[in-house]
């Protein structure tokens, strides 16, 4: 049986985990809650241990809690002026005792946010739902697959499972295909490469389609995403995008997926602030001179030389002929698109294109960027 997380003190690897979940959530609250057409946001935290560590550091139920409320409740404020939208927690775990726990220290942070709340009710009181289900029996759940097929509703789901053997391709498929839906998943993918083998792993990952390199641990928990990212329709607009965690001789990862632009948009940010040289580890992947070392390079990074290089021979060969194109392939190889303005900017430096239409150095709403093309000189 898997340690139960909770009981003794988070390690540094969960905090850092825990601080990405924070930060993911940080960013993607607020554009869900402003948006004009969304009536309801469904908070899902499927996996949510009893709320807190042996040493009191808040675990994810509370930290979303927290992050809903914002900074000094500006987001409370917001929904005590506006009256919408109607923000729904539901926290999940399937140990009673420990779900009975998470509902006694979200009680407890309840009554100690009111406190000093200066508002005279709270947005969230009647909606904070806490369940003790089995995963597998939740993510069937008929009301459960309303809300995540329902198009006005904003849904951010985390899934902090233990090990791999919760999110399998059919939990996988249900999430890429709900509208308006953002995930972000936990998954244990050294253990995968270790045991890839047994019965254990290949009954829930088709062995024959996750190639590890032995020679690169470092990558496994890349390999487990693109096996995920192999699973996407090829015709379907959609942003996958990995964290990996090394702790000791072990990788974990973190997997996020949006079919928006700018949920992508908002994952790198956090994911490039973790990590400036390739948004992508708490372990130098790329095998980069660290930061404040002799040779270290503030302006470029392995990662960034190489999806720029990609780049520049897809813009060369015209498979890359629009500001559009160009932003969206950047953001799909996890880097931020700005990156792509500065190539640009490059080859128009070095006489090697031009632009049809106005040049314009969009890199954050990509979505809503004016299109402009690139025509070789
Ligand atoms: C990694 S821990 C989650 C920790 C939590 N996110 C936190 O910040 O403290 C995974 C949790 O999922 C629970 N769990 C394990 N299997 C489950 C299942 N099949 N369905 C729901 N919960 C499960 C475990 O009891 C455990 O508390």
């Amino acid at each position: 049986m898997a340690k139960n997380i909770n009981s003794s003190e988070y390690t540094e690897e969960t905090m850092l985990k825990l601080d990405i979940f924070r930060k993911c959530f940080r960013e993607w609250y607020p554009v869900f809650l402003h948006a004009p057409h969304i009536t309801h946001l469904f908070i899902y935290d499927m996996f949510a241990g009893s709320g807190k560590d042996a040493v009191g550091n808040y675990g994810s139920p509370l930290i979303l809690l927290q992050e809903a409320r914002g900074e000094n409740k500006q987001h409370c404020k917001h929904l005590y002026n506006v009256g919408k939208p109607i923000v729904v927690f539901g926290f999940n775990e399937k140990i009673r005792n420990k779900s009975i726990e998470l509902q006694e220290n979200i009680k407890a942070e309840q009554s100690a946010c009111q406190e000093h709340c200066e508002y005279s009710s709270c947005p969230f009181i009647n909606n904070i739902h806490v369940g003790a289900y089995d995963f597998q029996e939740l993510i069937q759940n008929e009301q459960v697959n309303n809300v995540l097929s329902n198009r006005s509703y904003g849904k951010f789901v985390l899934l902090d499972q233990y090990g791999f053997k919760q999110i399998n391709d059919e939990v996988f498929l249900k999430l890429i295909n709900s509208p308006k839906t953002d995930f972000i998943f936990f998954i244990a993918s050294s253990f995968i490469r270790r045991f890839k083998t047994l019965n254990a792993v290949t009954t829930y990952f088709h062995d024959n389609s996750i190639i590890f390199d032995e020679s690169k641990p470092k990558e496994c928990h890349r390999t487990i995403t693109d096996y995920f990212r192999n699973l996407i329709p090829t015709d379907k607009e959609y942003y996958l995008h990995s964290f990996t965690i090394q702790k000791g001789s072990n990788y974990y990862g973190l997997i996020f997926g949006s079919n928006h632009t700018l949920g992508m948009e908002k994952f790198l940010k956090v994911c490039w602030s973790e990590d400036p040289l390739a948004g992508e580890s708490n372990c130098n992947i790329y095998n980069d001179y660290e930061i404040g070392s002799l040779f270290y390079n503030p302006t470029s990074s392995n990662k960034k030389q190489d999806v720029s290089n990609i780049v520049k021979s897809k813009i060369l060969n015209k498979e890359i002929t629009s500001n559009i194109e160009g932003l969206k392939f950047v953001l799909s190889l996890g880097c931020e698109p700005k990156l792509f303005v500065d190539i640009v900017k490059e080859l128009i430096a070095q006489n090697i294109v031009k632009i049809d239409g106005v040049f314009n150095r969009t890199s954050s709403n990509i979505h809503r960027a004016s299109e402009y093309h690139i025509v070789l000189k």
